[in-house]
């Protein structure tokens, strides 16, 4: 049980949303995690702190000012692991964001030392408000996790951004920021398509977009973690502040990586270099006439990198037949820690149906999910296997 001896204050606040919260409390308690609660004066005019207490067997807080404890707002936070705040209405993520403590909750957020994972729930109108995503990226840079809501049917019927994410989905991110000791850990992502040129004007490339490596640098940054992304040709680009090292050839791409990784680096092969370039370029742009090309195998990466001490190494696959075969042959020829079958119909596409194989034969079949989805499940189950694999290195 993952959180066991964990220590878990849950922030409630008055959103529609806050029936997930008594299911937070139960995938919480079944991971072991000693889970306490401390309330919004208005979410108790939603949902009886009663029901609270029953759930997590600990009393519920609201009361800045009561005769049972001196300090309720130090006493509260003190050996906790980590504060949750979910549901986060609008008005407690802005009450936070600009440092007002005039209840237990936000007062507790002051008084508080332990990351502290804030999962907004709101209406879509609420949400778009240019304050409202201003104070988000205001605590986002004060080093507050934020969990993006979902998109779809919210709760008072209207549709769109703003209901709160899956308890599923915040207990994982819970897990896996809880699970590591981040800091030591870098995470070296390459993504996009890297190229090769014809002539001065054109190249040769492939489809890859590298949206999975941008929401996977993406995850890593939110959970704490070093990350450098080092990306090819892309249509996307971070939108948090990420280290991001361009390199449009195998050739720059792996010298990169040899700049960035050392023992302590999870490596996560996600850029699709080519694997033949032209074998002679024409320093000219070629006109008349046709035009034979010759290509030749371009730089292995992965093979090149094969003598180098890491943490861990991911490599995706990707082949229009026997997805499962070259997957296996993949993971052991370049001595993979985990590799990523992808169909072909990823590339380009907002969704994957990935395969996980692991290096000691474990396979996990994924369902279709969305790429943002994926790349959180990619680095939890990362994070799993480091538990089991690795000891996480010491300073
Ligand atoms: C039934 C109901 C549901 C609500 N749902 C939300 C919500 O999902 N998100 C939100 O920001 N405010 C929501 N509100 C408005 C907040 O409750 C209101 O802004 C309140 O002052 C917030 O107080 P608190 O943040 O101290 O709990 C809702 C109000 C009601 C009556």
């Amino acid at each position: 049980m993952i959180l066991k001896d964990k220590k878990i204050l849950l922030g409630v606040s008055s959103s529609v949303a806050i029936y997930k919260s008594l299911e937070i409390i139960r995938l919480l308690k079944k991971e072991e995690a000693e889970v306490f609660v401390v309330m919004t004066k208005n979410a108790k005019k939603l949902i009886s702190p009663l029901l609270f207490s029953a759930l997590s067997g600990k009393p519920t807080f609201w009361e800045m000012f009561s005769n049972e404890q001196r300090y309720p707002h130090l006493e509260l936070v003190k050996d906790i692991s980590l504060f949750l705040i979910a549901p986060a209405t609008a008005n407690i993520i802005s009450k936070i964001a600009n440092g007002i403590a005039d209840d237990l909750l936000t007062t507790s957020v002051l008084s508080c030392k332990a990351p502290i994972v804030i999962a907004p729930a709101m209406n879509v109108n609420m949400w778009e408000k240019e304050i409202i995503q201003r104070n988000l990226d205001s605590l986002r840079k004060n080093g507050f996790f934020i969990i993006e809501p979902e998109e779809g049917e919210l709760g008072c019927g209207e549709k769109g951004k703003g209901r709160m994410a899956d308890p599923q989905k915040i207990l994982n991110f819970v897990k896996a920021l809880l699970f590591t000791e981040r800091k030591k850990i870098k995470f070296v992502i390459t993504g996009g398509a890297t190229e090769s040129s014809i002539d001065k004007i054109r190249i040769i490339t492939n489809r890859a977009s590298g949206l999975l490596s941008v929401l996977l640098a993406e995850v890593c940054y939110q959970l704490g973690y070093q990350v450098t992304l080092i990306l090819g040709r892309s249509e996307y680009y971070p939108t948090l502040p990420i280290k991001v090292i361009r390199a449009f050839t195998n050739k720059e791409m792996l010298e990169e990586i040899k700049k960035e990784i050392d023992e302590n680096t999870c490596l996560i092969m996600n850029a699709a270099p080519c694997d033949y370039k032209v074998k002679e370029t024409f320093p000219f742009k070629v006109k008349n006439g046709e035009l034979e090309l010759k290509l030749v195998r371009d730089i292995d990466i992965l093979k090149e990198l094969s003598d180098k001490k890491l943490l861990c190494k991911i490599g995706f696959s990707c082949d229009v037949k026997e997805e499962l075969k070259e997957g296996e042959r993949k993971l052991k020829e370049k001595a993979l820690s985990l590799c990523v079958i992808n169909p072909s119909e990823t590339i380009g596409s907002e969704n994957i149906k990935a395969t996980l194989l692991f290096e000691d034969g474990k396979k996990k079949e994924l369902p279709l999910m969305a790429k943002k989805d994926f790349a959180f499940k990619l680095i939890e189950e990362v994070e799993l296997w480091l538990k089991e694999k690795h000891p996480i290195p010491q300073n």
